[in-house]
């Protein structure tokens, strides 16, 4: 059907003669049909009924370009409930599109289906789309890669080829089920059992080296590659063997070319990067492992590759050497993780907001709630893994959405009376935070901001339970992250360390292990939205809180008006 209409769009373009050059350079309207189903897939020795969409794993890569329109008719044929949202796209007005369940929208029921429709506007590079229930989105993402308008370029040279490498996460279990398990005893969920890339673990894993997955290159070009972690609940350390890395991008927003052997990406984020195939003709290993910032944790530290293979290579048989194997920083290297992320920098002079309206401070980081009487819980000290913002967990509503609620008028879904800062004032980063602080307060509560305040938020990791690195993300936004450091926030001595000449944008910020990270953005668009860590078992246990962005004036600063076919909660 996707292709029939391609092909209807090609013929009449033809038809207008002349004319066509000039609709070939206009936004396009493109049509995807998703259908969310349980699809076997073998991984890790093991066939599981997994949920993809459309068969594939991972899913369709959907390439578009910058203005064009997607409308992706979602279809859910599996036994869970479902919602797709699209990582990074600015929903300019269309916060009914934008997919997390609870938040925007209603989930799509197993035999119903959603229409999402939305244009991209002044973003380029590479995103992803996933899941946004439960954690379905353990086997449901793809890439979002746009392209300039037809009309324009990318701001470095043209690479002779693109190849997405997609970081993901495998359990030798149903996902759902490890989740569930979780949430039913209050302990740590089961870590997995391998890291893929583009769907596959790769040769350094049982039963997985003759799938391992293959980026041909030649000799002689500079190819553009573009990652994205889309693992649940671990940030990656990623290489190239013998090949250094040009990063150009990041979140889709360019970023000024710098050059690297390691990147680091939180769950939610995305790097493009340029590389020069300058070695001599071979096989070599791209890598991503575990960086891993918490304490007395266990985590999955296995590692997944994909092979470099130059066309003009020995062929495997007649070359029985093994692909060069990159070296990757240690687990808790967050000293290579903060040289990355302090690396990147718009490319040039950016439009940063300095009239602050909104100065926002908000706590991310663990906690514990009491066992319910008559249970037995497998947290710390036998409670309940907890997570929090300002001390509160946030909690999903079940009978409508967020937004839903919001623009009827609906009453006692939710409160507006998210803090602006802490309850409490404390040493964040001490290693002994008094137990009486550990305890978080469930609720289901937004902050109110007038459409087009600027906004200032500092996210201050606390050492609670465990310190840790938290890959925060914001829907709807794009934001400058205009400083990070280590310790607490101090507002007399850290202000002056802000760039607000050239700060990258991103849409989603590595919050440092027992620091801080202040980033900025103006509240340009309307709607309900999101702000979480990017670990999935975070978002589970809490560690969440959602804007309530007003309308503004006129129609352009206004929420357009619900789908029709918009799922009900009942
Ligand atoms: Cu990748 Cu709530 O998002």
């Amino acid at each position: 059907m996707e292709s029939q209409r391609n092909l209807k769009t090609l013929f009449s373009c033809a038809f207008l003669g002349l004319l066509h050059l000039f609709v070939f350079a206009a936004a396009e309207v493109q049509y995807h049909d998703f259908v969310v189903q349980e699809t076997p897939v073998k991984r890790l020795c093991k066939t599981h009924s997994i949920i993809t969409v459309n068969g594939q794993f991972p899913g369709p890569t959907l390439e578009v370009k910058n203005g064009d329109t997607l409308v992706v008719k979602v279809v859910n044929k599996a036994q869970y409930n479902v919602t797709i949202h699209w990582h990074g796209i600015r929903q300019l007005r269309t916060a009914w599109a934008d997919g997390p369940e609870f938040v925007t929208q209603c989930p799509i029921r197993p035999g119903g289906s959603y229409t999402y429709r939305f244009t991209i506007n002044g973003q380029e590079g590479t995103l992803w789309w996933h899941a946004h229930s439960s954690w379905l989105r353990a086997t449901v993402y793809g890439a979002l890669i746009i392209h300039p308008k037809a009309d324009s370029s990318y701001p470095f040279p043209m690479p002779k080829r693109e190849a997405p490498v997609i970081l993901g996460e495998w359990w030798d279990a149903n996902p759902i089920d490890v989740v569930n398990e979780a949430t039913r005893t209050g302990g740590a969920p089961n870590i997995s059992d391998a890291y893929t890339i583009n769907g596959q673990p790769g040769d350094l894993y049982n039963c997985s080296s003759s799938d391992t997955v293959i980026i041909p290159v030649d000799s002689g070009e500079t190819n553009l590659i573009r990652v994205i972690n889309a693992a649940l609940n671990n940030e990656l350390f990623f290489t190239i063997a013998g090949h250094q890395m040009t990063v150009v991008g990041a979140d889709a927003s360019y970023l000024k070319p710098f050059t690297t052997n390691v990147i680091m990406l939180g769950p939610g984020q995305t790097t493009d990067v340029l590389i020069t195939t300058n070695q001599p003709p071979g096989r070599y290993y791209m890598a991503a492992r575990a960086y891993f910032s918490a304490q007395n944790a266990s985590f999955d530290n296995t590692t997944t590759t994909a092979i470099l293979e130059y066309k003009s290579a020995p062929c495997p048989a007649k070359q029985p050497l093994k692909p060069i194997f990159p070296s990757l920083p240690a687990f808790n290297d967050t000293g290579a993780a903060s040289a990355f992320t302090t690396s990147l920098r718009s490319p040039s002079k950016v439009n940063v907001p300095t009239d602050i309206d909104e100065n926002l401070f908000f706590t991310v980081g663990l906690g514990l709630f009491d066992c319910p009487r008559g249970q037995t819980c497998s947290g710390p000290n036998g409670k309940r893994f907890t997570a929090s913002m300002n001390n509160v967990s946030f909690a999903l509503p079940r009978n409508f959405s967020i937004l839903q609620a919001h623009h009827h008028g609906i009453n006692g879904v939710f409160t507006t009376d998210f803090p602006a800062v802490p309850p409490v004032q404390f040493d964040y980063t001490s290693n002994n935070v008094s137990q009486a602080l550990w305890q978080t307060v469930p609720g289901t509560k937004v902050y109110k901001l007038k459409y087009g305040s600027n906004v200032q938020i500092v996210l201050q990791d606390t050492s609670i339970v465990t310190p840790e690195n938290h890959p925060i993300h914001i829907h709807g936004y794009d934001f400058y992250i205009v400083a990070e450091g280590f310790g607490n926030f101090n507002s007399q001595t850290d202000t002056g360390k802000f760039n607000l000449v050239d700060p990258p944008m991103r849409n989603t910020v590595a919050v440092p292990v027992n620091g801080w990270a202040v980033i900025r953005f103006v509240a340009d668009n309307p709607g309900v939205w999101l702000m979480h860590c990017h670990l999935d078992v975070h978002i589970t246990w809490g560690l969440a809180m959602a804007f309530l962005v007003e309308n503004g004036f006129g129609e352009l600063q206004t929420l357009e008006a619900p789908p029709v076919d918009l799922p009900e909660c009942f």
